[in-house]
């Protein structure tokens, strides 16, 4: 994982340097350093083991001088979170620094052949490995006279080596005028100015310091000068730079007010359910329109069959399309976890096509999964918000989330903007196969109510918050629904796990008798979420089950009934929708419990421990 950034040009690095490395914190935040260069001083160099803000205070006059620089900030894989280990690592006794983000797999024969050529190492990393390795490289292909291009060289021959993933950006002592970047596996972009480039892990960093961009692919390697930018390719020698535009979504993102980005988040969602509803919907046909899927009607009609993968919350919108697919589109849908997928050898036939849902579009598992099943020539689709990231660009197709920036590493919007487009494309299936004009209709009119009713549910944020109170100590929590609210369960579930670090598991309410029911005590709380619909009835008697044993109930319903009153400590009243739209309004209260839970217990919200919003990493 971990965020890179370089710079070379006329200005000071460090600005560009601590801003982008603060808008990269999402990528890791377990400790950050910085290398300048002044050709008078050679390289300089600070790390801390902490925050971007430690280091920005860390950043003194003479690194502050230097006009080409590097910085990362990390999410520790090889090697504990201290100073030592933070990035850059320099190599060959500080000829070179570099930072990296990936994971190099044959890191440990690498750095015992070093190691018997009497290289130094002073950190576990594997990252480390790949300064000292291309030092050497450096001192085979230069001799005594050093030039630009044997540094090139250098690079070429270290890589050619290493096994894994890889995104780099790499200063030489002797050269104030070349950064080099090379890419495998982990994204880099390139910011082209005037007089000046940038380079970073995604385009966050640059926005507001240039709108021209260069996304470097795998086995590209960028020689970066500060009025010219050469980009070579392993295999096919030198490439023509695509300069594109930075897409005017990708907004710089302030906290606007809010104390948190979660919560500015979770009150953006009537908006970015909007956003994703925007143009999709096409009255005359009742059914839901898509620019990005790539495939003619014919071929969309003729899907047998729909495979829907993803990481953590993504892999919980997975399951709830799984039901929305097969109640509205009557097509078969399976669902795996990326991690799995990826390793798995499913029988699938040509008929199958495959969805990514990734917010960041980085995740490596997904990538990889995606990957893996474009190569058995299944038509890959991404649904994601980042435009321009890795996943969205391998994909054969997609749908954008048009989210916004999600910076909170606990995802909310990206959530329930995830479910609209499944919602969507389930309609625009359905609509291929048996579902009426009518019925599509309907379905439309209930999606277009959705971001008023997300707009009401949040009027519950006081009572959260009061509920929020009363059960902060609690160690355990259970999570409970069923059909379409079973994943919102694992959702909310997930939720509370990850930024209030409370144990709490999610699962389907008639479920719960075959083991979770033994955790079920005064002090264990159960969150039922229970709505009107088929089984209404048979919730609430799952609900029973846990009063009866004396476990304290918070319910979520939409209609307020005297049993539910009756048996449950706390009801919080959400809106009615279709039952196939709940898990998008019962999330709201659920994303608030657990943002409330974690500020009582003092927690870090938006950069929980031990997690980053985008794991490129295996
Ligand atoms: C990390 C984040 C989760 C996120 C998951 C998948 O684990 O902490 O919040 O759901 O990655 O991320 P993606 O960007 O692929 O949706």
């Amino acid at each position: 994982m971990c965020g890179i950034v370089g710079y070379i040009g006329d200005n000071k690095a460090c600005p560009f340097l601590v801003t982008g490395l603060q808008r990269l914190e999402y990528r890791g935040y377990d400790s950050a350093g910085v290398a300048t260069l002044q050709q008078s001083n050679g390289i300089r160099l600070t790390k801390v083991s902490g925050r971007v803000a430690e280091l920005e205070s860390a950043i003194d006059d003479r690194i502050g001088q230097g006009s080409l620089g590097i910085g990362h900030t990390r999410w520790a894989t090889h090697g504990a979170a201290n100073q030592v280990n933070a990035h850059p690592h320099s190599g060959g006794a500080g000829i070179l620094s570099l930072a990296h983000n990936g994971v190099i797999e044959n890191y440990e024969s690498l750095k015992l052949e070093l190691q018997n050529n009497g290289y130094q190492f002073v950190s576990e990393t594997d990252s480390e490995v790949v300064a000292h390795l291309i030092a050497d490289c450096l001192k085979e292909a230069a001799g005594d006279e050093i030039a630009p291009q044997d540094c090139v060289e250098a690079v070429q021959a270290a890589i050619a080596r290493l096994r894994g993933t890889y995104g780099l950006v790499i200063i030489f002592r002797d050269f104030d005028d070349l950064l080099i970047a090379a890419r495998c596996g982990s994204p880099l972009v390139i910011g082209v100015g005037k007089n000046e480039q940038f380079v970073a892990s995604d385009t966050s960093p640059l926005v507001g310091f240039t709108d021209k961009i260069v996304y470097l692919a795998d086995h590209q390697l960028a020689l970066i000068r500060k009025d010219n930018i050469q980009v070579l390719h392993r295999d096919e020698g030198r490439v023509r730079p695509d300069i594109q535009t930075l897409s005017s979504e990708t907004v710089d993102v302030n906290l606007e007010g809010y104390p948190h980005y979660m919560l500015k988040e979770i009150y953006e969602q009537p908006q970015s359910i909007t956003n994703a509803l925007r143009g999709r919907i096409d009255y005359d046909n009742a059914t839901a329109k898509f620019g990005g899927l790539n495939l003619t009607t014919q071929q969309l009609r003729s899907v047998k069959r729909i495979l829907l993968t993803g990481c953590g919350t993504s892999w919980h919108s997975a399951l709830v399309g799984e039901y929305l697919m097969e109640e509205l589109a009557r097509i078969p849908v399976e669902v795996e976890y990326a991690s799995e997928l990826r390793y798995r050898n499913p029988p699938t036939d040509h008929e199958t096509i495959v969805f990514g849902i990734t917010q960041s579009g980085e995740t490596a598992d997904t990538l990889a999964a995606l990957r893996e099943m474009k190569r058995k020539g299944h038509h890959t689709l991404a649904i994601c918000n980042v435009i321009g990231s890795s996943i969205a660009q391998e994909a054969d197709g997609g749908v954008y989330l048009h989210a916004g920036p999600e910076v909170g590493v606990a995802s909310t919007k990206a959530f329930t903007s995830q479910l609209t487009v499944l919602s969507m494309l389930a309609l625009y299936f359905g609509r291929l196969h048996h579902l009426s004009f009518e019925a599509g209709s309907r379905i439309i009119s209930e999606m277009e109510k959705l971001p008023e009713l997300v707009e009401q549910t949040l009027g519950c944020h006081e009572q959260v918050r009061e509920i929020a109170t009363r059960y902060q100590e609690s160690d355990n929590f259970l999570y409970l629904g069923r059909r379409f609210n079973f994943p919102t369960a694992l959702e909310g579930a997930l939720k509370l796990k990850e930024i209030s670090y409370i144990h709490a598991e999610g699962y389907p309410a008639a479920e719960m008798k075959h083991g979770p029911i033994a955790l079920v005590d005064e002090n264990t709380p159960s969150v039922f979420i229970v709505p009107q619909g088929t089984v209404y009835e048979k919730v609430l008697s799952n609900l029973q089950e846990v009063k009866a044993r004396g476990g304290p109930v918070i319910a979520l319903t939409d209609h307020v009934d005297p049993q539910v009153t009756k048996l449950a400590d706390d009801v919080i009243q959400i809106p009615q929708t279709q039952d196939f739209l709940q898990p998008i309004i019962a999330s709201i209260p659920l994303q608030l419990l657990s943002y409330e839970i974690a500020l009582l217990r003092g927690c870090d919200v938006d950069k929980p421990r031990n997690l980053a919003k985008s794991v490129t990493v295996e």
